[in-house]
């Protein structure tokens, strides 16, 4: 068998625990725009502040999945609900904690809260270039359902094509 990742091996001696927030502290939106920041800078994309972060929790319909391990946060969610539609605005996980499943054990919990909720259809973008969101995605039951052509603009001021997916969760 193989041996485990550095990431598994952290998560094996801190369980991770993933919970539900609709608004966060000062401090905790600092942590979020770290993780995003940190976590897109890899893959030269542009992470969020912390006024995007905290405009976005204000709104009544968007709330925060928050993962931790080990006393500190490891990942997050932000997504929105509308009636019976609901929309991931992000995800990111820590750097060093990507490849343990905390991506899809946020994306689980999210689902379960959304479909307690009422919600039967949730949707994402995600940039065409973005090879791991797109097999995290796939992985996790999602289907491609659109292109927006020429949607995103990378730092060097080209072009690049936003892929929709939808699962239904009733
Ligand atoms: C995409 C991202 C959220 C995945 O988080 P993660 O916690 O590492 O993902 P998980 O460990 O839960 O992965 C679950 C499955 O998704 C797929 N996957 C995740 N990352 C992958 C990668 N880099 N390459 C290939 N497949 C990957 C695999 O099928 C994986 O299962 P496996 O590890 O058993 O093979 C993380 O890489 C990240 O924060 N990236 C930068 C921000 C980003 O792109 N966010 C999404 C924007 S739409």
């Amino acid at each position: 068998m193989a041996g485990k990742t550095p990431a598994e091996k952290q998560l094996s001696e801190a369980s991770v625990k993933v919970s539900l927030f609709d608004s966060a502290s000062a401090e905790l939106i600092s942590d979020l725009a770290s993780i995003h920041r940190d976590a897109f800078g890899s893959i030269s994309q542009y992470g969020w502040d912390e006024a995007a972060i905290r405009n976005l929790l204000k709104d009544d319909v968007c709330a925060l999945v928050l993962a931790k391990a080990g006393g500190r946060h490891v990942g997050f969610a932000l997504f929105r609900q509308i009636l019976d539609e609901a929309e991931l605005l992000t995800l990111a996980v820590d750097r060093v904690m990507q490849r343990a499943g905390i991506a899809k054990n946020i994306l689980i919990f999210m689902q379960l809260h959304l479909i307690k909720h009422s919600a039967s259809k949730l949707f994402l973008e995600v940039r065409s270039d973005n090879l791991a969101a797109i097999a995290l995605y796939e992985a996790c039951h999602f289907e491609q359902i659109a292109v927006r052509r020429n949607y995103y603009k990378t730092a060097d001021g080209d072009r690049v094509d936003a892929w929709v997916y939808g699962r239904d969760l009733g």
